[in-house]
């Protein structure tokens, strides 16, 4: 059973912002912490290695929410170095898909929110000013008890007159602004538009190599996570890895997989231009998340790498972090599960096997 989802697909952005979370992430009520902390993640002591990736969780009133209710690794959602609009509404819809989804389909979108659950989300990334986020990360960061870590997300943003070097260096500016707030892991959106010849950061190997090495300078001994997006080709994955696995300190996989999206008269469903394709997440992208995971995993020990690994992707209940933690996972997350069961970490505290 979906319980009333903490965003509210049918309010705007903007209406989520301000007055959200809802249902019972509006209920400031705290789970009890952990008698003792087992797990750790990047060298920090975790309760439940689970939490929620970036995206769903807008602000830090979110983030506060979600630590209150077991997340124990909730990442408040990508910023940008500044203000940045969001995409009209809808932003969120339904999907219908038949098993599993694969890249090039073609959804038909709704808004009948049923199980199995898969969603397209497409927000163009907004952002408000480092002087808004900066306070309201730091206040997040602030509100975790024992066991917990508040993750940062952020992305660099094309520069006008297409310099590589104004790109690379919005993301040092990021990484900075970022580590500021006092968050203890940085992570950097690699599933992003690219400045240059592949449509995402992470396709374009070399230029995502020096879009790390340029952020793990600044960090120093701050861990950094990458985000990435599902590799079909496993020598493309291998270079990534070479290149980028090795720099950065651990890897998240995967963001959404892309569809074309229509209504019901096979029209473009979500209005404005370059928004006939968006991504998908939620129960479709299960196998692809738990692949990546499989891959990343196998490839770390034939490649002599160290990177830890988060598992994203179509986790609705405890079976399936148990699955991605039999993958190979370190960490698992869930968005588009989370938003539609506020009490998914505590029944994983009490149900999973693979604690
Ligand atoms: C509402 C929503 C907003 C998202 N925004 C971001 C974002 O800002 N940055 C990012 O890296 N991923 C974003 N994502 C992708 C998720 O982090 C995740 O990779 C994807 O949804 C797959 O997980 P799931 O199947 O559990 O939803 C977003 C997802 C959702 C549902």
């Amino acid at each position: 059973m979906l319980s009333e989802p903490f965003y509210d697909p049918a309010r705007s952005y903007q209406d989520n912002f301000e007055h959200g979370p809802f249902g019972l992430f509006a209920d400031t009520r705290r789970i009890p912490p952990p008698d003792e902390i087992s797990h750790s993640f990047l060298g920090l002591p975790v309760a439940t290695p689970f939490g929620i990736p970036a995206g769903p969780l807008l602000n830090g009133k979110f983030v506060k929410a979600a630590l209150d209710k077991g997340f124990d690794l909730p990442v408040y959602k990508t910023v940008r170095t500044s203000r940045y609009p969001c995409h009209p509404w809808p932003n969120v819809l339904a999907v219908k898909v038949d098993g599993n989804l694969d890249t090039g389909r073609t959804l038909v979108a709704s808004e009948d929110y049923g199980e199995p659950l898969s969603i397209t989300n497409s927000f163009g990334v907004p952002s408000y000013d480092p002087e808004f986020w900066q306070p309201d990360m730091a206040d997040a960061v602030r509100h975790a008890g024992p066991g917990q870590v508040v993750i940062g997300s952020f992305q660099g943003t094309k520069s006008e007159n297409g310099s590589v070097e104004a790109y690379i260096a919005d993301f040092v500016t990021g990484a900075r602004l970022v580590k500021q707030t006092g968050v203890k892991i940085v992570e950097v959106n690699l599933s992003c538009p690219n400045e240059g010849p592949a449509n995402l950061l992470c396709f374009d190997i070399p230029r995502a190599r020096a879009v790390v090495e340029a952020i793990k300078n600044e960090l120093g001994e701050t861990p950094l996570l990458a985000k990435m997006a599902y590799f079909g080709d496993d020598e493309r994955l291998t270079e990534f890895l070479r290149e980028v696995g090795s720099v950065v300190d651990g890897l998240c996989a995967i963001n959404t997989v892309s569809a074309t999206i229509v209504d019901a008269h096979g029209q473009q469903a979500l209005p404005g231009e370059g928004r006939l394709n968006s991504g998908v997440c939620g129960a479709a992208i299960q196998w692809a998340g738990l692949a990546m995971v499989q891959r990343l995993a196998r490839l770390r020990e034939s490649l002599g790498l160290k990177y830890e690994i988060v598992g994203v992707g179509g986790v609705g209940d405890a079976a399936a972090f148990d699955s991605y933690r039999r993958a190979g996972a370190d960490v698992v997350m869930s968005a588009t599960g989370a938003m539609w069961n506020p009490r998914l970490a505590q029944q994983i505290k009490e149900q999973a096997h693979e604690l």
